[in-house]
């Protein structure tokens, strides 16, 4: 009897022992971890880019700078800056009388209220025709250096014509739309503020358009807020977030510069071939095979608020887009090869893309980093209509 009580106190003394050493153990390695994550606050939230931890990049020196803030947007010379034309070109992105039912306008596919998309997989247009790639935001277009995820369009002023004529959005021709507005007697004095006399053309029209957008540009974000010295600004998690993107998750490669978008064009292995939903991207404007399901590196300012996300807005949520990256973009091998008019073509991925094997929790500090790229919602009230 003596004998058990002295071997059930000896295990109960080695069971407290052990228990103490793990507890220190965790103990240590929690005040470790904390540790980092201040250091890491201290430098990020700095105000001096030479303090940040060095990102991780490939070794084939994908096109980069430093994210930080965004830049001062810069006018082209043939299409300067005014307040008049900026304000003209507002009036017309709310105008649907630019469509062929007059019932669609650019508004109608990018609402302010919905972080200036229409948070649809794919936007529907004249007849209520589904268009077949996600609607991307207008904000901060003004720091791509072309539009569209393919890139058919070299600058907002081309772009502004391309919906008016699509079918499947205003189908309007971009004539009747302009002898339309023509028509609009309150349109003149417009005009002739932005433009010094009262002429109406299809360009003055893009150009109005065009300067409107250059100003639909993020306020400062809480990321900005958090680089810029208001070091209490982010959490724990958003500081690891911070770091992760700049480092592990190797988000850099490509979402880099204060637009978050080096303006390449990438394979994310996202282009489905031989699906209904196959789309060939970049291919189908440059013809060359090496850009078959190549699309334009979005911008992720914002981008909590764009969702669905990808050209197909084949992702409901920022996690299911961060697990995608985390295994390496795995892409079906039927998904990688198609005909198209006769020519057998490949999707080949990116070879910045790699395995990453997140853990559930990096994937959650990526998604909260992400957060601090958004801007409140600004509910504008729309311009009134010109009679
Ligand atoms: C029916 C919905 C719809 C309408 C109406 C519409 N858009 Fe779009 N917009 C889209 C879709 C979808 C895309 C992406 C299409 C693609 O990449 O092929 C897009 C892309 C854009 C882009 C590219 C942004 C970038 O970062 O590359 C701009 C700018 C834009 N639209 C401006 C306009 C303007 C200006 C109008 C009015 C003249 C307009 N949109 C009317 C759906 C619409
Ligand atoms: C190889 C370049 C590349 C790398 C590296 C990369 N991305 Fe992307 N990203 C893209 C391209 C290209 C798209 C658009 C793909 C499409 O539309 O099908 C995209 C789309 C996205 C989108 C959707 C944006 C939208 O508006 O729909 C998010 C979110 C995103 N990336 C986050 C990340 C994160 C987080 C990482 C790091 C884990 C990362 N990306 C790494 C190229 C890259």
């Amino acid at each position: 009897m003596k004998n058990a009580v002295s071997w059930a106190l000896v295990l109960f003394l080695t069971i407290t022992l052990l228990n103490n050493c793990l507890q220190t153990k965790t103990y240590k390695e929690i005040r470790e971890k904390q540790s980092f994550v201040d250091q890491l606050r201290l430098a990020y939230s700095s105000g001096d880019l030479t303090k940040w931890p060095k990102p991780i990049l490939d070794p084939s020196k994908p096109l980069f700078s430093e994210i930080g803030y965004l830049p001062k947007v810069i006018f082209p010379a043939d299409n300067p800056y005014s307040e008049d034309r900026a304000s003209l070109g507002r009036t017309l992105f709310y105008d649907p009388r630019l469509s062929n039912s007059n019932q669609i306008a650019c508004a109608s596919c990018h609402d302010p209220e919905l972080g200036w998309t229409d948070n649809r997989k794919f936007s529907f247009g004249h007849d209520r025709q589904l268009g077949s790639r996600n609607a991307m935001t207008i904000m901060n277009s003004a720091f791509a250096t072309s539009l569209f995820w393919d890139g058919r369009a070299a600058t907002l002023e081309d772009q502004a014509k391309m919906p008016i004529e699509d079918s499947r959005e205003m189908h309007e021709h971009i004539d009747i739309a302009t002898e339309k507005i023509v028509k609009v007697k309150g349109y003149e004095m417009l005009f002739e503020k932005a433009f010094g006399d009262k002429k109406i053309t299809k360009d003055r029209i893009a150009k109005a358009i065009a300067t409107f957008e250059r100003t639909v540009i993020s306020p400062a974000s809480k990321f900005d807020r958090f680089i810029d010295g208001d070091k209490d600004a982010f959490t724990d998690y958003e500081v690891m977030g911070l770091h992760l993107f700049r480092t592990k998750a190797q988000c850099m490669n490509c979402h880099n510069s204060g637009y978050f978008s080096n303006n390449q064009f990438e394979n994310d292995a996202t282009s489905l071939l031989s699906s209904d939903e196959e789309d060939l991207g970049q291919y189908l404007i440059t013809k060359k095979t090496a850009d078959v399901g190549k699309f334009r590196v979005p911008s992720l300012r914002e981008v909590a608020k764009t969702g669905p996300w990808m050209h197909n807005g084949s992702f409901n949520t920022l996690t299911e887009v961060i697990e995608f990256y985390s295994k390496g973009n795995p892409e079906s091998s039927k998904n990688r090869s198609t005909i198209h008019e006769g020519a057998v073509l490949n999707s080949e991925k990116s070879h910045l893309l790699k395995l990453l094997d997140l853990t559930k929790e990096e994937i959650a500090q990526l998604e909260a980093f992400l957060g601090t790229l958004s801007t409140p919602t600004t509910r504008p009230v729309p311009p009134k209509m010109p009679k």
